[in-house]
């Protein structure tokens, strides 16, 4: 593996691995020195032509960790404001001797660019491209599922479990790749948001698509996750108000101590509390949204091990 673009560049037993990896990952963030000497003389860059609080800097820590040194990236401050390119932003950081580019971009098939280009040799990790996919995020998702309903250290994959994706699912890169990972991983996946957010032929990715949340609700999933609204992908309306939408569509107060008390509540964050999810349900036991953060660490040390360390030990 030389890169990680999308979750389809993964077989079952490969996403297995890295979530297994992860648990061992996971045992190094739990002890005093929390370090490995894994990627110790390699440099890494986070290469961020999009906002990020989450990906970037557990990206950053999880380099750190596997004792890298790391160069932060952004466009903001960057000669991108003078008219660099891409292509040459990628080959002054392949100048300079960087072995993997950790990818943001708005641009949907950005790390696709990069990885199929000749302008630089290393691996690249998709960090989420515009509507496109966020890979580590969906494996993140699916370890949080993983150990909070089957536990801490259990190693199966997750057949039998039922998923359900709310929200802005037509411009979420998060949802397409949740899709695939955890059908590819065994659960059923749902979908459920107004019909202005549901892409034409979703039903041909996922097991079931719903337009009334109440009626999903209903249908008792073992975990729903909210999505954000994403409205700076949005060029016109896509729904009618914020108020509207909360009502049909968010975890409110109402639907939140409906909700079935073993049904885990995910959100990729940033959140819009008030909007797609209330603070009751955000900051709930049953809301496994800050391990989702927490495992972002150890997935994402996992997947640059996996990339950097175990791809120069095997040649
Ligand atoms: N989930 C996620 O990608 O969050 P950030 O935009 O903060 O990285």
């Amino acid at each position: 593996m030389k890169h990680l673009l999308s979750i389809n560049d993964l077989t079952k037993t490969e996403a297995l691995d890295i979530l297994n990896l992860s648990l061992e990952m996971q045992k190094v963030n739990s002890r005093d020195v929390k370090k490995l000497p894994a990627l110790t003389g390699r440099t890494v860059a986070n290469l961020f032509f999009e906002d990020s609080t989450r990906t970037r800097i557990s990206f950053e820590l999880a380099a750190k960790r596997l004792s890298a040194d790391v160069i932060n990236f952004t466009a903001k401050g960057s000669s991108i404001s003078k008219g660099e390119s891409l292509k040459d932003t990628v080959q002054t950081l392949e100048a300079m001797g960087v072995e993997a580019l950790i990818v943001r971009h708005n641009y949907s098939g950005a790390a696709n660019t990069i990885a199929n280009s000749k302008w630089s040799k290393a691996s690249v990790i998709n960090a989420g491209d515009g509507t496109h996919e966020h890979p580590t995020q969906a494996l993140l998702d699916a370890l949080t599922i993983r150990q909070r309903i089957f536990g801490r250290d259990n190693l199966n994959d997750l057949s039998g479990l039922r998923v359900l994706i709310v929200g802005d699912i037509l411009h979420s890169r998060v949802a397409r790749s949740n899709i695939l990972l955890l059908r590819t991983l065994g659960a059923t996946v749902a979908v459920c948001g107004p019909a202005t957010l549901i892409p034409e032929g979703i039903e041909n990715l996922c097991d079931f698509v719903f337009y009334n949340l109440d009626e999903a609700l209903g249908a008792d999933f073992d975990a729903v996750m909210m999505l954000r609204i994403q409205a700076e992908r949005m060029n016109s309306a896509f729904m009618p108000n914020a108020a509207e939408y909360s009502s049909g569509w968010g975890l409110g107060d109402s639907r939140f101590s409906k909700l079935n008390s073993k049904t885990l509540i995910l959100h990729p964050g940033p959140m819009n509390r008030g909007l797609e999810i209330s603070s009751a349900a955000a900051d709930s036991e049953q809301s496994a949204i800050l391990d989702q953060v927490t495992n972002g660490v150890a997935v994402r040390m996992a997947v640059l091990y996996k990339l950097l360390a175990q791809e120069q030990s095997n040649g």
